[in-house]
């Protein structure tokens, strides 16, 4: 059974199989999210990183988690800088639809995001809380069979609050 649940906390804590970062098209490393993920990995990561030549805004990558021992993968995505434009939607939906993939295709069964684009990139929470949650969701009705362990991680309040908003129940 699938599942998709609101946690509290940063993502590199998290016990699961892949944890998400919130990367740039370099996958070279940044602040944020990324930093944290960068710095908790270890030099290690920025290595790994250096051999994959950057990702596509939309896409996903992955690597192994190196230092962090609560998961055993770490999946670069590159959401949108939020423009305003349709096109941002199409693009945030793909970071999780395509890190989902990658999750699966490699035997994960539980998945831990940050929420992409809500940082640096401008995109607004409540919008963003939209388009991912409908993501999943379409992406977990398509895979039925599949088991996978989705968590969504609230680094601030206001972000737990934009899902709540949303997933009263969680
Ligand atoms: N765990 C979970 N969520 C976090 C954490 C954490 N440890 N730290 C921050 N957040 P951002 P973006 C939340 O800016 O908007 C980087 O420099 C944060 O509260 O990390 O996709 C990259 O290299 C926010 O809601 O990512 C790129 O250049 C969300 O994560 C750029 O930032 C995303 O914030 C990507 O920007």
């Amino acid at each position: 059974m699938s599942d998709i649940s609101l946690v509290r906390g940063s993502v590199v804590e998290m016990e699961v199989d892949a944890i998400v970062n919130a990367a740039n098209n370099s996958l070279l490393g940044g602040g944020g999210v990324d930093g944290a993920i960068h710095r908790a990995a270890g030099p290690e990561l920025l290595a790994e990183c250096r051999t994959l030549h950057g990702c596509d805004t939309g896409d996903a990558k992955m690597t192994k988690a190196y230092d962090i021992k609560n998961a055993k993968y770490i999946i670069h995505t590159v959401g949108p800088v939020y423009s305003g434009n349709d096109r941002d939607a199409v693009l945030l939906a793909s970071c999780y639809t395509r890190s989902l993939e990658l999750a699966y295709e490699n035997g994960c069964k539980s998945i831990a995001f940050p929420g992409i684009s809500t940082g640096v990139y401008g995109y607004p929470l409540n919008e963003a809380a939209q388009v991912s949650l409908q993501a999943i969701r379409k992406w977990l009705e398509d895979h039925k069979d599949v088991e996978m362990d989705v968590k969504l991680c609230c680094f601030r309040d206001a972000e737990l609050s934009a899902y709540q908003a949303i997933l009263p129940s969680a």
